[in-house]
């Protein structure tokens, strides 16, 4: 059942190609500038013409919701509000009737998203789904909705349930600019086809495996990591803390590179290892110069590139590369070696990698 893979958890990491490409299945056809998410049919007016957007969830799910909020902001022109759903529903929240809320959960049964949309409508906003599980308690109580088609996911630790929410979640935003005419056709039509490459691409990733499992090995003994993203990397660099701590029960940070300054940095000495997301984007100057405020202090860097990036590798002490996509598509390629470090990391320090200690698949506790 785990298909020749020693866990869960790995087998899910090598499934992405196809369930991204699952996920995109039947909606886009990037040769015919197509793309249509059937669940958001009745409701997509109602979401471009929304003031306001609130995205609910937990966890990874909420990850997949920061990304979210800068792609449509960038895409639609939406203004986005990312809550964890434990927070936003016991604080009252203003919801009017012309706002969406967008609950993400791959479980479709966590206690306080469900509640947290509960809540929403009663308010009278309406409620989008995105969930894996098909006729799970969120979707069913969600007004409309589009399902990621990850599969079955196993391993406790999410990982193609977070690039199958990224994936659905960018589709909605590019739906939602296109209705309200915020994207060139240009822009939407580069971005449909550098969505259909997001498969080979992770395959891509995916082939230098062993490369990431070397570096796992230098840091197998690692007691902190700091993880650093700026605009989209930086939920990614969240994810990656998240992952790491999880599984292998090492304590990780995921910070903004920029807020590095305001405390952080005073952890950084030679037995801080930090992991930099610095791919080529319009952020890749700023995180240069955070990866030499870094490696002043005599911090250990692994750092995800570009590939084909010469000046990143000279400063920093590992390199991971990874191949350049458009920039509000690069989370989907970036998070893929954090999940791989983060998995080789646990392996080597005999961790229960699928079922690590005190959590559960599903959180139906509130
Ligand atoms: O099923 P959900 O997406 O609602 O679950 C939310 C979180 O419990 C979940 O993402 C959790 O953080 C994962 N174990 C992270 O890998």
């Amino acid at each position: 059942e785990k298909g020749g893979f020693e866990h869960f958890m790995l087998k899910e990491i090598f499934e992405q190609p196809r369930s991204i490409a699952d996920s995109m299945r039947g909606r886009v056809r990037a040769e015919e500038e197509h793309l249509q998410l059937g669940g958001l049919r009745d409701y997509l007016g109602q979401l471009a013409a929304s003031e306001r957007v609130v995205i609910v969830g937990c966890g990874t799910s909420w990850h997949a919701g920061l990304v979210a909020e800068y792609i449509f902001e960038e895409l639609a022109r939406i203004p986005v509000e990312v809550e964890y759903a434990s927070e936003f529903r016991y604080r009252n929240p203003i919801i009017k009737e012309r706002d969406v809320v967008i609950a993400i959960s791959q479980s479709g049964e966590t206690a306080d998203t469900l509640a947290a949309i509960e809540l929403a409508k009663s308010k009278g906003a309406t409620i989008f789904g995105v969930c894996n599980v098909v006729g799970s308690s969120i979707a069913r109580t969600a007004h409309a909705g589009a399902y990621t088609h990850a599969g079955p996911e196993i391993g406790v630790a999410s990982t193609k349930a977070f690039t199958a929410q990224v994936t659905v979640l960018t589709l909605m935003a590019l739906s939602a600019a296109q209705q309200k005419g915020t994207i060139s056709n240009t822009v939407f039509r580069q971005l449909l086809a550098e969505l259909e490459r997001i498969p080979a691409l992770v395959e891509k990733v995916l082939r230098d495996a062993q490369k990431v499992k070397e570096i796992a090995y230098i840091f197998t003994y690692a007691r902190n990591f700091i993880y650093l993203g700026r605009g989209l990397n930086f939920p990614v660099a969240l994810e990656g803390a998240l992952k790491l701590k999880e599984i292998s029960y090492i304590h990780a940070e995921g910070y903004p590179a920029a807020e590095m300054k305001h405390g952080p940095i005073a952890l950084i000495d030679e037995d801080m290892p930090v992991v930099v997301i610095a791919t080529k984007d319009s952020s890749y100057e700023k995180v240069v110069s955070n990866i030499q405020e870094i490696k002043a202090r005599k911090g250990r860097v692994i750092a995800v590139v570009t590939e084909g990036d010469s000046h990143i590798r000279e400063m920093v002490d590992f390199v991971i590369e990874i191949p350049n996509v458009h920039e509000m598509l690069m989370p989907l390629i970036s998070v893929i070696p954090l999940q791989l470090l983060s998995y080789y990391i646990a392996v080597m320090r005999g961790r229960n990698v699928d079922q690590p200690r005190n959590l559960a698949k599903s959180v139906t506790v509130e």
